[in-house]
């Protein structure tokens, strides 16, 4: 049976690891400069995770937060969505690990690999099920370790990343605002524009993949930064006109921090002022699934997001992908 409450998020949370690594740092391991990180993409530091941290230590700090925050006992949650491409282990997922960690006895659990995209993605997911009615309240975490797979040598890719998480639980509302609806989508053709070459079953690793840093990031960063710019206007006109929302009525804008060029160029494009955008890229860099979820919590935070505000978010990246959504925030 359908269930025809609102649906909201209830409470956001964060983790990130300490360490902090300057664009003055990166001018010691590789040929670049504050300036050009600065001037082309707007990111300062990032953070890194020492060697002892992973995607589930992250993930489950952040959970912590989200669900202490939306007022959730571990055994009100009915299902956790990890979305990352960093878990723990090649095998299993993530979200079970996270489950266990949390005590979330329970819970189903599944990690979604739709890359910087994967938390919005994971949020329709949680809004889905909600509203089929099987499922009345879900963790959505965003995690990603990309310390782990940047390669570290290639400048034009290490010095956009980092590590983080965002978390958020979704659930049935009794109030007024919640979820207003998403917009995803994919275009499967692009998929080398940004992958990682080798470790797969297409082309297992092999020593010499491995001394030319074919199981780190590859990126051809201006196709994927020319993707960028046009998917986030498309999308989120499409959304804004399905739901007869005009673009000034929007409060708060948080998008996939990659690049502030793509952030500015794609507000600019859907008629969205900068003073009502949420940056933190100059912090953490790109966090990929991470990314949206954080900038949520810190806009949440920071008291940038008040009830009633209309938000809109958007995720692109691997895939390639894509994926929007606006909602009234709840509390
Ligand atoms: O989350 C997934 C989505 N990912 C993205 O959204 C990333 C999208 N792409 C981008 O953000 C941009 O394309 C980059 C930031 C990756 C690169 O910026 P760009 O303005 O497209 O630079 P470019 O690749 O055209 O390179 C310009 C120059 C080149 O030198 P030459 O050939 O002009 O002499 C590069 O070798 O900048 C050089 N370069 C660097 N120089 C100093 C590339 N990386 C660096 C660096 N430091 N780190």
């Amino acid at each position: 049976m359908l269930n025809n409450k609102k649906i909201a998020i209830l409470g956001v949370g964060k983790g990130v690891p300490e360490k902090v690594l300057t664009n003055s740092d990166l001018e010691k391991m590789v040929d670049t400069s504050d300036e050009w990180i600065t001037s082309r993409t707007g990111i300062k530091e990032r953070r890194i995770c020492p060697d002892h941290i992973c995607c589930s230590d992250l993930a489950v700090e952040a959970a912590e937060q989200a669900m202490q925050r939306s007022g959730s006992a571990p055994e009100d949650i009915d299902m956790v969505i990890v979305a990352t491409v960093t878990p723990d282990y090649p095998l299993p997922g993530v979200a079970g690990i996270v489950q266990d960690r949390l005590g979330l006895i329970r819970a189903a659990a599944f990690d979604l690999k739709a890359a910087c995209s994967g938390w919005v993605y994971s949020a329709a997911c949680a809004f889905g099920f909600i509203r089929s009615g099987l499922y009345k309240r879900i963790l959505v975490i965003g995690v990603d370790v990309l310390s782990r797979i940047a390669n570290w040598h290639d400048r034009s890719t290490c010095v956009l990343f980092g590590d983080g998480c965002g978390a958020a639980v979704i659930g049935e509302h009794e109030g007024e605002y919640g979820i207003i609806d998403f917009d995803l989508g994919a275009d499967g053709s692009g998929s080398r524009y940004l992958y990682i070459p080798e470790g797969g079953s297409r082309t297992p690793l092999t020593r010499e993949g491995l001394e030319a840093g074919r199981n780190k990031i590859f990126m051809a960063g201006q196709e994927v930064f020319k993707f960028a710019v046009k998917i986030q206007s498309e999308t989120l006109s499409k959304l804004f006109r399905r739901n007869n929302v005009a673009p000034e009525e929007v409060d708060l804008f948080v998008p996939h921090q990659a690049n502030i060029r793509i952030i500015d160029s794609s507000a600019k494009r859907v008629g969205i002022p900068m003073d009502r955008v949420f940056v933190n890229l100059h912090k953490y860099g790109n966090t990929s699934g991470a990314s949206v979820p954080l900038a949520l919590c810190e806009a949440w935070e920071q008291g940038r997001i008040k009830k009633g505000d209309l938000v809109a978010v958007c995720g692109f990246g691997a895939g390639l992908t894509w994926a929007s959504g606006i909602m009234k925030w709840a509390y």
